[in-house]
């Protein structure tokens, strides 16, 4: 944690009075947000414990890299606003960002980028692991497997308590995961991977190294997919302390290896309700397949009996709009437009957001369409395949990931994460043998 961000500890107290007993808790403040109570001291002293499943009102840590505001539907990496970031940054100067706190100069966004650039290519060795997938394996698997086994590889970059192995291994993961992603690709579809090029930019390699058919054909870089890729990888890179993210840090605690904490992040991330909801979401639009039909859908999603809900809306800190989905749904239009793709799905996920936000239900509840919304739509019409998307979401959030990994390993007050529980089950009882069961 770098010395110039501090909570401010203010000398305001939160009096908690347990059976006619108080007692004192300190408040601490930000520079932004809600203020916190430090509850640290609260068993020691009161043998009790906070109950909060899903964490809805804790904060887990402090933290300086992402701020968002649910209500003025706010996204800041490092004081910078995601909508301006997204029209005038790139995918890696904005991981430099997110990684060091500021943005690159000339000097070293260009270091950075070299840096990246030169560790694109995977131990050729790495190859080997997929051949033990099925062919019709979920992308994500193969990317919770493969990344994992990075640390088989990369020795010299695993411990953590080294400055420069840490910067060595997020480089690496950052660089690495591209490769990784577009063989999880060209491995589905039986084509021969295809090794990075040096003289494309970040996007324009991924989807080289995802689409190219090298010998047989030149590829020709398409600007406008490799500018909404970049922008679609800024707009996922981070988003504060949400489930994935806290996989990483609570795997991290315990002092395990990046590469092993970043697989446990893939693997937090490809859950439906976080980001493989983009990946449910096409598949929800392609089931309700006409604006006829969404008043159905819409009615299932209020019925509290029927388990289905709207994918791509929702969230647990937005209670506005996600201005990530309003940027998205821009990029949609404009990518739709560019390729001369006519979506029907475009149309109908337009439909289902205006009727939606009309409903009494969803403002009620304060459901408005999040990230996955649009993504999904324009990764189909960019040619990727429904199960690749949560690949790019998890690629793009490695950069956040790694992050906030660093800011944990260097936050001198961290510790082992190991929540504690509200006990329900049997209280002590006697071994019966089975005869007399
Ligand atoms: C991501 O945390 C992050 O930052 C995540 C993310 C990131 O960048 O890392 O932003 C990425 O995960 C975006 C969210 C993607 N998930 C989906 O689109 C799946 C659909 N959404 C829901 O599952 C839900 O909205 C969540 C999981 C996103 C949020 O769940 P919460 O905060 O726990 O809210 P909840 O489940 O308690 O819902 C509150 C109410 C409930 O009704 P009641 O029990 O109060 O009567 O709203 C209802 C829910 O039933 N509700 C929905 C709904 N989402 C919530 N009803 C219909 N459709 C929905 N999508």
């Amino acid at each position: 944690m770098e010395e110039k961000y501090k909570k401010t500890t203010s000398t305001d107290m939160a009096t908690l009075t347990i059976h006619g007993k108080s007692y004192e808790l300190p408040i601490y403040g930000g520079s932004t947000g809600p203020d916190v109570i430090d509850i640290r001291t609260l068993y020691r002293d009161t043998g009790m414990f906070t109950f909060d499943p899903g964490f809805t009102s804790t904060a887990s840590c402090e933290s300086a890299i992402t701020y968002i505001d649910g209500d003025k539907g706010e996204l800041l990496y490092r004081g910078y606003p995601i909508d301006q970031l997204a029209e005038k940054s790139d995918f890696l100067e904005v991981a430099y960002l997110l990684l060091n706190g500021e943005l690159p100069n000339t000097q070293q966004d260009k270091e950075f980028k070299n840096a990246i650039t030169y560790h694109t290519m995977v131990h050729e060795q790495l190859n080997r692991f997929f051949g033990g997938f099925r062919r019709d394996a979920h992308p994500m698997a193969i990317m919770c497997g493969v990344v994992g086994a990075m640390s088989s590889f990369y020795h010299d970059s695993t411990d953590i308590n080294d400055p420069e192995q840490r910067r060595v291994a997020s480089n690496r993961l950052i660089a690495k995961l591209p490769t990784i992603a577009a063989m999880t690709y060209k491995y589905s579809i039986g084509q021969p991977f295809v090794y990075p090029r040096n003289d494309l930019n970040y996007a324009e390699y991924f989807l080289y190294m995802t689409f190219g058919v090298p010998n047989c054909e030149d590829y020709k870089v398409n600007k406008t997919l490799a500018d909404a890729m970049d922008k679609i990888f800024i707009l996922h890179a981070d988003h504060e302390q949400n489930a994935s993210t806290s996989t990483v840090r609570l795997a991290g605690s315990s002092g395990a290896n990046p590469f092993a904490c970043i697989a446990a992040g893939i693997a937090s991330l490809w859950g439906p309700a976080h980001g493989g909801a983009n990946e449910a979401c096409l598949k929800m639009l392609s089931e309700i397949g006409s604006v006829e039909n969404i008043p159905k859908y819409i009615d299932k999603a209020k019925d509290k009996n029927d388990p289905f809900r709207l994918m791509g809306f929702g969230h647990r800190v937005y209670k506005n709009f996600d201005p990530r989905a309003k940027v998205l749904q821009q990029a949609a239009h404009d990518v739709l437009e560019e390729l001369g793709v006519q979506d029907p799905l475009l149309d109908v996920a337009k439909e289902l957001e205006r009727i939606a936000l009309e409903d009494p239900y969803f403002i009620e509840k304060k459901l408005y369409p999040n990230v996955d919304f649009y993504s999904g739509i324009i990764l189909k019409a960019m040619g990727f395949p429904t199960e690749m998307f949560t690949v790019l979401f998890a690629l793009a959030r490695t950069v956040g990931w790694i992050s906030q990994w660093g800011e944990m390993i260097t936050d001198p007050t961290q510790k082992i994460g190991r929540p504690r529980q509200l006990f329900i089950g049997e209280t002590e009882r006697n071994y019966i043998d089975i005869k007399n069961r």
